[in-house]
């Protein structure tokens, strides 16, 4: 008896042993492809270490659960850097991840515990009145795209909230105020600069690569590194808009608002995002309202202004000011998921305000600070601003739908799988409820920065997949883009 202890006990040990040996293995051979890494990139470039300044702020998220330790962080300064940097990831098979603004919700899709590559060094901003476009380098912020082209009358679709960045966004799709005149920021992307999975740095277009160009709208970062974004430019004046805090107890007033809005409302120069929150506790209703112009027509947004309200900041603005008006809640752990509805209904209404009561009641007394569901209300025709463009995302144009995103922030660890549950049964449940009023939605695509990591590939790419698993195995056949996380598209045998 004794012995047959004994012998477990030393099973374990040497087990233990074993799996402690491989890990310190692991790691010294992550940390020698980070000195590999330095010796071979230009000095535009710079690999950083635990300690360092740069290396915290490189693997730093919104979302505290996207965080985590990396061997190292690399900051490569040109295209070429980028290039030498994935061959050596290919070739040592290391773990790696590519973060743009660090806005992903879903844990490993652009944080590694090898190799974090942070792509704030892409940094420019260049508009360029000939061609009515703007160069922009995939390490910037939405916040530093409006700065800097607002004062030059023009604009580009994109961000909604401070601090997202413009490759996650614009590589996923990219639902912006500006998408009921112009589109998704996937269609405005005119050229990408982007490294291949082998180092090769090329230019992508429509017309010189569309099966690249298809593939990287939507795609995320399945076939390479981009560096520069071309982004179709527009003329931008001041804009209306801002934040609307409604009080407790007004959610009647509120849903009969969005139904008014849905029911009449036309003009594609309006943008309105309306929430179902619980605050600490207290729920209530939020919108961000915006409006194309110094001043929006009357009716607009009469309704919504007319509830009582704890906060409101509405009024004529830029753009820049407008995103920075949301509010900028950050460092907590979070989880998005999503549900998308062909048109939401009195029933789907009111089925959002008993979530929100339901699993605040639920979830605050588990950490939760702040449960939301955010109703995005975009008019018929918001996908087919550019007929002819060919997208990885949403794999059909046919039946444009409206994406819910729910959106969970928290602040105990040991909460994590209570909050993922909870995210996952409340997007089932409203699913249902829009199933049993006959809408087709069960298996409906749905938006890859919005949905829970356990969703399948195939619910966001659709009958694209077979096309994006061939171009996957045409320009990353050693899968080399598969070392990092996030949404993985596999070669096709
Ligand atoms: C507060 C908040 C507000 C949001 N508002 C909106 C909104 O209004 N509309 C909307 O559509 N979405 C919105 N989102 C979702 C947002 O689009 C995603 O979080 C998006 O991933 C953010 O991009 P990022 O560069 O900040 O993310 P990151 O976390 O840096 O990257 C996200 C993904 O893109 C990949 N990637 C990053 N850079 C590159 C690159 N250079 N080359 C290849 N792949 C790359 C990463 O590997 C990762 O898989 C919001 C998210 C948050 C947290
Ligand atoms: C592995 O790493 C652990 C923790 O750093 C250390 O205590 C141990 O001595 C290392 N073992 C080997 C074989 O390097
Ligand atoms: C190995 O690296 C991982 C991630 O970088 C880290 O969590 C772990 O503690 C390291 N182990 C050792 C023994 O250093
Ligand atoms: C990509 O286009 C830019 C001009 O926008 C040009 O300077 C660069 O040389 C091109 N790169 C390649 C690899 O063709
Ligand atoms: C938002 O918060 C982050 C982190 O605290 C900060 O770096 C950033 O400047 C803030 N942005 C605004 C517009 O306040
Ligand atoms: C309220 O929401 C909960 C959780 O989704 C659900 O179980 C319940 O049936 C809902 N109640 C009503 C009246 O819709
Ligand atoms: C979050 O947790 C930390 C410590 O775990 C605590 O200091 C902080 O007050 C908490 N914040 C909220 C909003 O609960
Ligand atoms: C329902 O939607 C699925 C895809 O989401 C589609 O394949 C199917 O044809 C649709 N059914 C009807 C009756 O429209
Ligand atoms: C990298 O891949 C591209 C596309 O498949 C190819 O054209 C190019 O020649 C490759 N470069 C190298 C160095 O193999």
């Amino acid at each position: 008896m004794l012995l047959s202890i004994l012998a477990v006990a030393l099973v374990v040990l040497i087990l233990g042993r074993l799996t402690e040996t491989r890990e310190n293995l692991t790691n010294r051979s992550v940390h020698s492809t980070c000195l590999q890494i330095a010796q071979s990139i230009s000095s535009a470039s710079g690999v950083f270490f635990a300690g360092d300044a740069e290396y915290e702020e490189d693997i730093e998220h919104w979302a505290t659960t996207s965080i985590q330790s990396s061997a190292c962080s690399v900051e490569p300064g040109t295209a070429e850097d980028v290039g030498r940097i994935l061959r050596i990831l290919g070739e040592t098979r290391t773990p790696f991840a590519v973060k743009g603004g660090g806005h992903a919700t879903n844990p490993g899709f652009s944080s590694s515990a090898g190799v974090q590559i942070a792509m704030s060094r892409f940094s420019g901003v260049v508009y360029d009145a000939h061609s009515q476009t703007v160069q922009v380098g995939a390490g910037v912020l939405w916040d530093d795209v409006y700065s800097i082209v607002e004062p030059l009358g023009v604009n580009v679709v994109g961000g909604r909230q401070t601090g997202v960045g413009v490759a996650g966004f614009g590589l996923g799709g990219g639902y912006s105020f500006l998408t009921n005149q112009y589109g998704l920021s996937i269609d405005n992307v005119r050229e990408y600069e982007l490294v291949l999975p082998n180092g090769t740095v090329t230019n992508v277009t429509a017309e010189s690569n569309p099966d690249l160009s298809f593939a990287l709208r939507g795609g995320y970062n399945n076939f390479g590194v981009v560096t520069k974004f071309t982004l179709q430019a527009y003329p931008q004046g001041q804009v209306w808009g801002g934040l609307v805090v409604m009080s407790p107890g007004t959610f009647d007033q509120f849903n009969n608002a969005i139904l008014k809005f849905i029911a009449e409302v036309s003009d594609p120069k309006v943008g309105i995002i309306a929430t179902y929150d619980s605050m600490s506790g207290t729920v209530l209703p939020i919108a961000l309202l915006f409006y194309d112009a110094p001043i929006p027509p009357e009716g607009i947004f009469d309704d919504f202004l007319a509830i009582p309200a704890e906060e409101q900041n509405v009024g004529t603005r830029s753009m820049l000011s407008l995103i920075q008006a949301g509010g900028n809640i950050t460092g907590f752990r979070a989880a998005f998921d999503t549900v998308p509805f062909v048109q939401y209904t009195p029933t789907i209404l009111d089925a959002l305000v008993n979530e929100t009561q339901f699993w605040s009641e639920r979830l605050i007394p588990q950490s939760a600070t702040l449960i939301t569901w955010a109703v995005e209300l975009f008019l018929p025709g918001f996908l087919s601003k550019h007929p002819g463009i060919e997208s990885a995302y949403p794999p059909s144009r046919a039946q444009p739908l409206l994406p819910l995103c729910l959106s969970f922030q928290w602040n105990d660890s040991s909460a994590d799988n209570a909050m993922r549950d909870a995210i996952v049964q409340s997007a089932q449940h409203l699913t249902a409820v829009a199933v049993a009023e006959g809408q087709n939605i069960s298996e409906a695509p749905v938006y890859g920065n919005y949905a829970i990591n356990t969703t399948p590939l195939t619910r966001i790419f659709g009958e694209q997949m077979p096309r994006l698993q061939e171009i996957k195995r045409q320009y990353d056949p050693e899968d080399v883009m598969g070392l990092a996380g996030g949404w993985k598209i596999q070669a096709r045998e």
